[in-house]
């Protein structure tokens, strides 16, 4: 697989040759590893870690601290996807405290940009990152850390209203200076208009077929989901029985004293196993007998 680093310029090359681009979730180095390897394009280390890593409920209680720790070990994994840390809700209130938490994300974290959620009212946030020299991925439509419900999904620009709002805030977004954007729970006619309109890529999920690339959560992908995996999603393997039945084995393998075997563990030689027994006889007294294992 070429494993030339991909850029904003090269997604902005793929959606104009037609290349669907694939980003995905990883917030830790053997899953960044395992999805860099498989050809993705961006690998998002989302503040939808709080889920799916720390067992919280609400993505709000993610903290910078915790962005910057996951984008550190994800940046060493990720030799050629392009790699984006989420900021946390609350770390860009306006712009001062957004160029700074940007900045530690990108300085600290190693990755090639960040992610931060809201439309025309984040526009003047969004360019003065950009004019700063840092990459910046919108995302609009359902943005979960403005939401009361999380764990609800409504669909955004069914109205047209609504619709309309949406496309002007991608738009506006992409004057602002974003290298690409994610449109999450947007109807398949908005993502569509948006995908044609801008020239920026337009990364989709549970969006339709019609954006540029598709972005999901690893955990949906591979199975690891807590619960019933979520309609928009695909789950390609059920990693969690998998993993279940493996670690299963290996408890009852530890009960039936069928593990560890002979290649898991290694013995002294004859020799020097005789001498520890002659020392061991003089220090504890002739009476003890170990015989050979
Ligand atoms: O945090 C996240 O994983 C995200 C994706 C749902 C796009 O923002």
């Amino acid at each position: 697989m070429n494993s030339v680093k991909v850029t904003p310029k090269t997604l902005i090359d793929m959606k104009r040759n037609g290349r669907k681009i694939a980003m995905i979730t990883a917030y830790d180095y053997p899953t960044a590893r395992i999805v860099d390897q498989s050809g993705v394009d961006i690998i998002l280390v989302g503040d939808s870690l709080g889920i799916f890593m720390h067992g919280l409920d609400d993505t709000k209680y993610v903290d910078l601290e915790d962005i910057v720790h996951h984008c550190r070990v994800v940046s060493r994994a990720a030799i050629r996807a392009l790699t984006v840390g989420d900021m946390p809700f609350g770390t860009y209130l306006n712009e001062d405290i957004a160029l700074i938490n940007a900045a530690r994300i990108i300085k600290e974290g190693g990755v090639d940009s960040v992610k931060l959620e809201g439309g025309r009212e984040v526009v003047d946030i969004v360019h003065s990152l950009t004019r700063s020299g840092i990459n910046v991925m919108g995302h609009i439509g359902f943005t979960p850390q403005r939401a009361i419900e999380s764990s609800t999904f409504p669909v955004q620009g069914l109205e047209s209203n609504a619709a309309e709002a949406i496309i002007e805030d991608a738009i506006e977004l992409e004057r602002a200076g974003a290298y690409a954007l994610v449109l999450e729970f947007v109807s398949a006619e908005v993502s569509k208009i948006v995908s044609e309109e801008l020239d920026i890529p337009v990364i989709g999920i549970g969006s339709g077929p019609y954006c540029d690339g598709q972005v999901l959560i690893f955990h949906d992908v591979v199975g690891l989901r807590e619960g019933k995996s979520p309609a928009y999603a695909k789950k390609y393997i059920d990693l969690q029985e998998i993993v279940k039945d493996a670690v299963a084995r290996y408890v009852k393998d530890v009960r039936d004293g069928l593990f560890p075997s002979r290649g898991n563990y290694l013995n002294m030689s004859e020799e020097e196993y005789m001498k520890l027994v002659n020392l061991l006889k003089k220090k504890l007294g002739e009476g003890k007998s170990y015989g050979l294992i």
